[in-house]
């Protein structure tokens, strides 16, 4: 969307995973922003503090028709949070839908678009999510559905203040065969909104096909000021009730970079392993993710249930990954003459490789090796170096 803001994926945090709606507070807000930055996290560049449902007051709006925060759970009111945030240097981003009342019972926007993107504003907000549930004729009336979105979309556009606008298929989800028209540039995607959910909420049990379909039929939409958005990053906390594997969690990180995704922590983020602490902070991804070319990355080879995904950056190198979802640590990948020349290089010409997972900082060279021989070599490499558990090898190399 063309409104000044989300020329690249946002990254920060969103409360949804980890507070979930009984969990919502200020104090919780508070608490990860304060772990953002105790962790680093937030000089790395994960500045957005969204807030997802359940910040609005269970009883309604007030006398004046205003969306309001739960009083009891929000004691300095939407604006006091937005702006001892925005003095501790992060973004303030909200969480609405565009039907009656959001996927967990509190107040939607319908027909109140004009005053609650005029009541952001004038809160501060950065950042708007605008979710699918309880609308009028369901979540799949195309028109309806644009209809909607584009009323808020238009209504933030109004209020001059340049605020990213996600929106999302929701717990309703959108049916698969519907996505692409959802992130077309017909009414869609980078014509309606900075970022376009095309799955359903991400879980534990998550799994890569997704990506596969995004690659085939939506990866074309996506560009500077509009991403598709595969949800949020989970983390592999020990507990939480939304997790992965650790290196399943550094895989989806990888994968996230290279699909341009939007980078949002859903894990607790006081408590996040070691492990979890060095995969998101990990500043060559971050640059992969970050990369002001703002073009999405690829599959460039498939067999079985290893993967070889590509993403070309600015500086005319190719950030790629290495995806192994099998349940054996050691894989062998293989560039052919084709996957080659899909990042437009020649297959003996000679290429400088990095490992930006290696285990020692600064993530070294591994060398320059003859094309035709080098995914092989440092597909084993990365492979051998970060996976030693289950499923989820993974590693990204340029
Ligand atoms: C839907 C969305 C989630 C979250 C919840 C909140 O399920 O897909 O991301 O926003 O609603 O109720």
């Amino acid at each position: 969307l063309d409104n000044g803001v989300g020329h690249l994926p946002p990254l920060g945090y969103s409360t949804w995973n980890d507070l979930s709606c009984s969990g919502m507070s200020e104090e919780g807000v508070l608490s990860a922003a304060e772990s953002l930055r105790r962790t680093g996290l937030q000089k790395r560049g994960y500045v957005y503090v969204n807030l997802d449902d359940c910040w609005q007051d269970p009883l309604g709006r007030d006398a004046t028709g205003r969306l309001q925060a739960d009083p009891q759970r929000f004691p300095s009111g939407m604006h006091g949070l937005s702006k001892t945030l925005h003095e501790r240097g992060f973004k303030f981003g909200v969480y609405t839908d565009r039907g009656r009342r959001t996927c967990a019972g509190r107040e939607g926007s319908q027909g109140f678009e004009t005053l609650d993107a005029q009541t952001f504003a004038e809160w501060g907000v950065d950042f708007v999510k605008e979710d699918n549930c309880r609308s009028l004729s369901g979540p799949n009336n195309k028109s309806e559905l644009f209809a909607q979105f584009a009323l808020f979309r238009d209504a933030l556009n109004k209020t001059g203040t340049p605020i990213f606008f996600s929106v999302c298929g929701g717990g309703d989800q959108l049916p698969f065969s519907n996505l692409t028209y959802y992130a077309s540039d017909e009414r869609g995607g980078k014509k309606l909104a900075n970022s376009w959910r095309i799955t359903s909420d991400v879980t534990g049990s998550w799994t890569l096909r997704f990506a596969y379909k995004v690659d085939a039929s939506l990866r074309e939409y996506a560009g500077p000021g509009g991403f598709n958005d595969p949800d949020m990053l989970l983390g592999s906390s020990p507990g939480a009730a939304r997790r992965l594997g650790p290196h399943q969690s550094r895989t989806q990180f990888s994968l996230w970079a290279i699909l341009m995704a939007p980078m949002l922590l859903g894990a607790d983020v006081r408590q996040l392993t070691p492990f979890d602490l060095e995969t998101y902070s990990n500043e060559e991804v971050l640059k992969v993710s970050q990369d002001s070319f703002a073009q999405q990355g690829s599959l460039l080879t498939v067999k079985g249930s290893t993967s070889l995904w590509g993403r070309p950056l600015v500086d005319g190198a190719w950030a790629v990954l290495f995806l192994n979802e099998g349940w054996f640590w050691k894989r062998k990948v293989t560039c052919s003459k084709r996957c080659w020349s899909k990042m437009s290089f020649k297959r003996n010409s000679t290429v400088h490789l990095q490992d930006l997972w290696s285990q020692w900082l600064p993530h070294s060279d591994i060398g320059v090796g003859q094309a035709s021989r080098a995914a092989q070599a440092s597909g084993a490499g990365l492979v051998g170096q970060v996976a030693q558990t289950l499923q989820g090898a993974d590693g990204v190399g340029r």
